[in-house]
């Protein structure tokens, strides 16, 4: 390649990007799901929606956003209230570490940021509980960068629809940046979520629907062909009888009140297994989430 000209190869993808560009754009509006997050360009609205986000499904995220954030408008708000009524807070999303990364961020965005979340990559990596796609989609919701933001819903699309083949992390993310148009990375970004949602879904995708159908690589494979995004999917442990249920009623239990050593195990959901409720109980305190009072265990 001679540095300035493209050569065909290059050609061809950057027309395949514009093909792919231009469908997402133009299917937008039919797309489109109405969310809380996305009537907001506020830096810690959006924040605090992506970290939402992060492993609960878009649904289930509209109530507790629209709680959270009446009652933390700002971080200093956020910041000023303790871990525990941030947890409270957290009430119906699980996974209530990010809670307390959220408390934590909240208070470094007050002592070394002004109260505001920064507009810059690594600042953002920086914060608690933020990782590479909480800080690009703040960038592009918050702040118009024109990066790409790439949840496992949208690597699916990519891996599909664009590559027609497994893409990692990286060549994700590489694609995605040259796909985003300058002038629209929220509404492309947002679209591609919706794409994700609606037609690549993972289990049963619905191709008949899809703005990206025609030109697409698995499609346009031999019919039974290896799903390109077969390895995104997340094998969920089962949840029932898991550690993660009993800590959820735990936690659900400390939100009314603190609970006694010996009902620990009943709050548990494991009236026989009191050694695994003590242990549920440790990781709690460990993690800073409960504190032992005497002999009741409360929201830290
Ligand atoms: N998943 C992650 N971010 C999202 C957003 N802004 N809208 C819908 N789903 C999302």
């Amino acid at each position: 390649m001679s540095g300035t000209a493209p050569d065909g190869r290059e050609l061809e993808l950057e027309l395949e990007l514009e093909r792919v560009r231009g469908a997402v754009l133009r299917a937008a509006p039919d797309l489109w799901r109405d969310l809380p997050w996305r009537e907001t360009r506020d830096p810690w609205f959006v924040l605090v929606s992506e970290v939402m986000l992060q492993q609960t499904q878009a649904p289930r995220v509209v109530e507790p956003f629209r709680r959270f954030v009446a009652r933390f408008p700002t971080p200093a708000a956020c910041a000023d209230a303790g871990a525990a009524e941030v947890v409270r807070a957290w009430a119906g999303l699980g996974y209530n570490r990010r809670a307390l990364n959220l408390h934590r961020t909240a208070v470094v965005l007050v002592e070394r940021h002004l109260g505001r979340v920064p507009d810059d990559l690594d600042a953002l990596l920086d914060l608690p509980g933020i990782g590479p796609y909480t800080a690009r989609a703040v960038l592009a919701f918050a702040y118009g960068h024109a990066t790409g933001v790439v949840d496992t819903n949208v690597a699916r699309v990519l891996a599909r629809a664009v590559a027609g083949r497994p893409l990692g992390k990286v060549e994700a993310q590489r694609l995605a940046d040259r796909l985003v148009p300058t002038g629209h990375p929220w509404q492309f970004n947002q679209a591609m979520f919706d794409l994700g949602a609606r037609c690549c879904t993972a289990r049963a995708p619905r191709c008949e629907a899809c703005p990206l159908a025609a030109g697409c690589k698995w499609a346009g494979d031999p019919v039974g062909s290896a799903d390109p995004a077969a390895a995104y999917r997340r094998r969920q442990a089962a949840f029932a009888g898991s550690d993660r249920q009993g800590r959820g009623r735990l936690v659900a239990a400390l939100r009314r009140a603190p609970v006694a050593e010996r009902a620990l195990a009943d709050a548990a959901g494991w009236p026989d297994d009191e050694p695994r409720a003590l242990r549920i109980a440790g990781a709690l305190v460990d993690e800073g989430i409960a504190c032992w009072q005497e002999r009741f265990l409360a929201l830290a």
